[in-house]
């Protein structure tokens, strides 16, 4: 184990499938040592993308040289169409190949798109291998590497084939998001922006204060501001995954922004990242919301002020798109994977850090909130 000073660490609670998360500086390094206690045999099978690959791949592979682990890897090209049939198959022929047994351990090294397809794949081989999230985006290290979601898209939409399939441990070096872009990086923002929405105001002042400071790649205090934020975030997802693992409740807010998100992202080609959306989402939200009486005005403008402030866009017509138009949104937020029913599940809130589900809000509301945002929001 690495010197405590250099990490923190925090147990996600789900009985015989919980696991550690481990978050601190130069971790790429040290995983060999760190992963040791969980490997079954000396041996992973190690997933990852083009861009990853040149950065950290050659130093992953060494700390497990150092403690003897043997490991093959196979390298994927970078973005969300690797998120298909297509790559799960190269994935698993690349593991037959290699000779994985069912005590092997893959490792997903790289973003949320590597550790979706990656955790799937684990989830199936031979019906179900031990996997390790190694998340190099603020996006995966404050969401997707935690609480066992995992999958692909098909050409009927995204994540719509997958899994629910825990890792064995998380591992985050933070130092990795030195070399991130600055989109990708407020992207990823946004999801921790999310949890301090949802129910913790305190974390939402804090990233008030020093959010701007936190995304500053110039500031030498960024590395512990964001380990404060992935913490944070990462206990905050924890919590409440281990009272609704498998969404059939409360789970659902951490959909907060999502519905309108998805929406946008459909709309744009998925030319806006995920992150992007689920920022106009958010403020989507809280504007219907306020439109239903749940919250007041100063709320949204709080909520969108702070995405704003550090870069964040927060209407849709941010983007260069000629025909946005409300009814397109409607159409695709009614087609949506969570439409249960008919009916859609939002996430409303009564204040910040006060959200809660609404499965009721008629689609006039709905309609009337995106084309009063996007007149609304853009006169600023
Ligand atoms: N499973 C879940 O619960 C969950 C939650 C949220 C999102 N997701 C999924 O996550 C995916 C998006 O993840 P993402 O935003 O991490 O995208 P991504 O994996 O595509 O990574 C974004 C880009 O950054 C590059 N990159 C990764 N790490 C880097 C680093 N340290 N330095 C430089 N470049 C680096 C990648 O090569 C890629 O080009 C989507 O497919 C989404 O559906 C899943
Ligand atoms: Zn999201």
């Amino acid at each position: 184990m690495p010197n405590s000073d250099d990490f923190d660490s925090l147990l996600v609670n789900l009985d015989s499938r919980s696991y550690e998360i481990f978050v601190g500086m130069g971790l790429v390094d040290q995983a060999g040592k760190v992963i040791l206690p969980v490997l079954r045999q000396k041996r992973v099978f190690i997933v990852t993308d083009e861009n990853v690959a040149k950065l950290y791949l050659e130093r992953f592979e060494k700390s497990l040289d150092k403690e003897n682990i043997a490991h093959n890897s196979i390298i994927l090209p970078a973005g969300e169409k690797t998120k298909s049939f297509d790559f799960l198959n190269k994935i698993l022929d690349a593991m037959f190949e290699s000779h994985c047994e069912r005590s092997t351990t893959v490792i997903a090294l790289g973003g949320g798109v590597i550790g979706d397809i990656t955790g799937f794949a684990a989830s199936i081989f031979m019906r179900g291998i031990d996997f390790i999230q190694v998340p190099t985006t603020l996006l995966s290290q404050v969401d997707s590497s935690v609480g066992g979601k995992t999958g692909i898209n098909t050409r009927h939409g995204k994540n719509l084939v997958g899994s629910f399939y825990q890792p064995k441990m998380v591992l985050t070096d933070i130092e990795t998001l030195d070399t991130l872009d600055k989109r990708q990086l407020l992207a990823g923002f946004a999801e921790a922006a999310k949890y301090g929405l949802i129910d913790n105001l305190k974390f939402w002042s804090w990233l008030e204060k020093n959010g701007k400071n936190a995304l500053n790649s110039d500031n030498a205090e960024r590395h512990s501001l964001r380990r404060y934020i992935v913490m944070k975030s990462c206990t905050a997802k924890a919590k409440i995954v281990e009272k609704d693992e498998q969404e059939n409740g409360i789970r659902a807010l951490l959909n907060l922004g999502h519905t309108f998100s998805h929406a946008i992202e459909i709309e744009a080609d998925y030319k806006i990242l995920h992150g992007e959306g689920v920022a106009i989402g958010m403020v989507m939200a809280f504007s219907l919301s306020e439109k239903l009486g749940y919250c007041s005005s100063d709320d949204v403008i709080r909520v969108k002020k702070l995405l704003e402030s550090v870069g964040l866009p927060t209407t849709f017509q941010d983007f260069e798109k000629k025909d946005w138009n409300a009814d397109n949104l409607c159409y695709h937020m009614n087609r949506d994977k969570k439409v249960k029913n008919s009916k859609i599940t939002f996430v409303l809130a009564k204040g910040i850090g006060q959200a809660f589900l609404n499965s009721e809000v008629s689609s006039n509301d709905v309609f009337e909130t995106i084309t009063a945002c996007s007149a609304k929001l853009n006169k600023h």
